[in-house]
């Protein structure tokens, strides 16, 4: 098996979870790129990386590597994509892939035309369950689907003095939550149901017009090198903000169903609370990313708990571990990145036609549907999802 060697753009959180993933899938992490070069070096031993580049930008075209992973800072995606594609990299993105659905877009173009493998990991596609949720509807045990519903929660900004990059539309982009959290659910929800986002009327909440300027760790606590940034100076200092803390969606599909989606940073408790439900007109499907090992198959006559056991042919390919052993979040990327490098090994194999992973191209269906929901909020209108 040929080493694909990795490079990491971005220290923090997600990049850990890429480093294990990328070793897992049989490569190497070659190099590493923090937001100076003191943090670089910093950052290659937590990351098991061969060398620390000075800056992203040089990384991202270095003879060094094959397959860029892009774990900055939302505003840093679209450029550093683009150096990968041109210097002829294979490139994982995290999302959001860019700022807008326009330019998204643009990145989908680049990526088809270069021929390189292009990837985003939505990865909720991974667990076994969800998996086997999508598999369940695929053959019709759930009937037509009528409702999708649900909702993304998170707490990690419920308090004036938690911040972070994300806040700042400069760096996250216009929308926080939703394009944050929000378009992980979509995309879940889509992927698993069949149905696509056609229309929706968004409202959108921002429950701290005010937070502390320190704060960049309180997603990550202490362990990554950005929380350095923290001064007193900045713990004092107020500073407005005008993205959104939550948002509530209704929605009508392509295929006739209606839907609603509560998003929130602010709901106390909530640590990654993805649920789901999809209600069909024989069964319901419900699914509860904080109790992730158990699936609800709901039904009028009997309903049961699926556990993750005697599953589809579909979830075991990915189902590495036994049920009764819990499957988590990372063990979600070493999957995804295992197909994304299955595809980088063998350019002639299926993968890179038929892609199992999400691509740049799903990715941008869930930039549109951030668009409309900021578009809808913004003037108080049902809106079609370009
Ligand atoms: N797919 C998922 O489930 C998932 C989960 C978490 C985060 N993410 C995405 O991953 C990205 C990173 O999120 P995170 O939670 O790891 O954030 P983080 O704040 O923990 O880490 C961001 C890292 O980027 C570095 N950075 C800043 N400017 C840089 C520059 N110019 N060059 C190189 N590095 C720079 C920071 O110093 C830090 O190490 C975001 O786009 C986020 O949306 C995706």
């Amino acid at each position: 098996m040929t080493t694909v060697r990795a490079g990491i753009a971005g220290a923090g959180m997600v990049a850990a979870v890429h480093a294990d993933a990328i070793r897992r899938a049989g490569g190497s992490v070659a190099g590493v790129a923090a937001s100076t070069p003191e943090r670089s070096k910093a950052a290659a031993p937590r990351v098991g990386a061969g060398r620390a580049f000075d800056s992203a930008e040089e990384l991202a075209v270095s003879d060094e590597i094959d397959v860029l992973h892009v774990c900055t800072p939302n505003a840093l995606h679209g450029p550093l994509v683009r150096a990968a594609l041109s210097a002829g990299k294979h490139v994982v993105c995290e999302k959001p892939l860019s700022l807008t659905g326009a330019d998204s877009e643009d990145l989908v173009v680049l990526a088809a035309n270069s021929g390189l493998v292009n990837a985003v990991p939505l990865v909720y596609r991974y667990h076994p369950m969800t998996v086997e949720a999508r598999e369940r509807v695929r053959r019709g045990q759930i009937g037509a689907v009528r409702l999708i519903h649900g909702h993304y929660l998170q707490d990690w900004l419920a308090r004036p003095d938690d911040n972070n990059w994300r806040v700042d539309p400069a760096v996250g982009g216009a929308s926080r939550a939703f394009a944050d959290i929000g378009s992980h659910w979509c995309d879940l929800v889509e992927w698993i149901s069949g149905h696509r986002i056609s229309e929706l009327t968004a409202a959108t909440q921002t429950v701290l017009p005010q937070r502390s300027a320190a704060g960049r760790e309180t997603f990550t606590g202490s362990q990554t090198e950005s929380s350095a940034e923290t001064t007193e100076t900045a713990q004092t200092t107020q500073v407005a903000v005008t993205t959104e803390d939550a948002v509530q969606v209704l929605f009508r599909t392509d295929l006739g169903a209606t839907g609603a989606l509560v998003v929130s940073q602010v709901s106390p408790g909530r640590k990654n609370r993805l649920w789901f439900e999809i209600d069909g007109a024989e069964r319901s499907l419900s699914y509860d990313g904080e109790d992730p090992e158990n699936l609800l198959l709901g039904g009028r006559d009997r309903t049961e708990v699926l556990r993750r056991d005697a599953l589809s042919e579909q979830a075991n390919r990915i189902n590495a571990v036994p049920a009764g052993h819990p499957w988590g979040y990372r063990d979600c990327f070493a999957a995804f990145t295992a197909d994304v490098y299955a595809a980088i090994r063998d350019p002639d194999a299926g993968a890179r036609k038929a892609p199992p992973y999400p691509t740049f191209a799903d990715a941008a269906r869930t930039a549109h549907i951030t668009d409309a929901v900021l578009h809808s909020a913004a003037h108080r209108s049902w809106i079609e999802v370009s």
